[in-house]
């Protein structure tokens, strides 16, 4: 993707956001010059990797194969082992109509997905295999706001604005945006995107970026090369 792509598609999922009356964390708003000029309080944010992540998932084509997302929070992978502490994550995600964020499953993760309003939220759900593989077979259990539901596999779930649905690690899981674009809200356990996405088509995480501009701000993938 080029840098200026991604400035464009920044301010306007911060439009499309603030349409919803919700307001992003003052850092989402920080210059990369800023950043450097916090450094030093700023530990929170780097480790945790919150912040802006626009991915085209490394494939080119960021209309029908992509997702935004700002991490709001992250907790501590080292709570999460011991068993207390803040073992929680939050994210805003922007799924565009018709964009596909593709089937993948965690392995640590659980994750509350929310349609915070827009367009209908459609998401495609398996069950793993023995391996870990999609199962194309097996009825999945998930709860949709506390509600047990049993669903054909490979059934497509659709949340309407308020509804959501409790993934646990294991299920495979697809979606996009139906009849127009949707305000996504992830709450889930500690999130690591550099080791607990797994992709049933080999596929990247994060976009590859041609700096063609100045980065209105930094993403989540920026950091390491900005601060080490
Ligand atoms: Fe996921």
């Amino acid at each position: 993707m080029k840098r200026s792509e991604i400035n464009d598609i920044i301010r306007a999922g911060d439009d499309f956001i603030r349409s919803f009356g919700f307001l992003l964390p003052p850092f989402a708003y920080w210059s990369p010059q800023e950043m450097r000029d916090r450094r030093a309080e700023i530990g929170g944010i780097l480790d945790g990797r919150l912040g802006w992540d626009i991915t085209d998932y490394g494939q080119g084509r960021y209309q029908d194969l992509g997702l935004f997302l700002f991490t709001v929070r992250n907790g501590s992978e080292a709570d999460l082992r011991r068993g207390g502490g803040m073992c929680y994550a939050e994210k805003i995600m922007i799924t565009r109509r018709d964009q596909v964020s593709p089937m993948h499953r965690h392995i640590v993760k659980a994750e509350d997905i929310i349609n915070r309003g827009g367009g209908v939220l459609a998401l495609e759900l398996y069950n793993s295999d023995a391996e870990g593989k999609v199962d194309r077979r097996s009825e999945v259990a998930v709860a949709t706001d506390g509600v047990a539901r049993r669903l054909e596999p490979g059934a497509i779930l659709r949340l309407h604005p308020g509804q959501s649905v409790t993934l646990m690690p294991g299920n495979w899981h697809a979606f996009w945006g139906e009849g127009g674009d949707v305000l996504v809200g992830e709450v889930s356990t500690v999130n690591n995107d550099l080791t607990d996405n797994i992709f049933e088509e080999p596929i990247g995480r994060f976009a590859e970026i041609e700096e063609d501009a100045e980065p209105l701000h930094l993403l989540v993938s920026d950091y390491p090369r900005w601060f080490g």
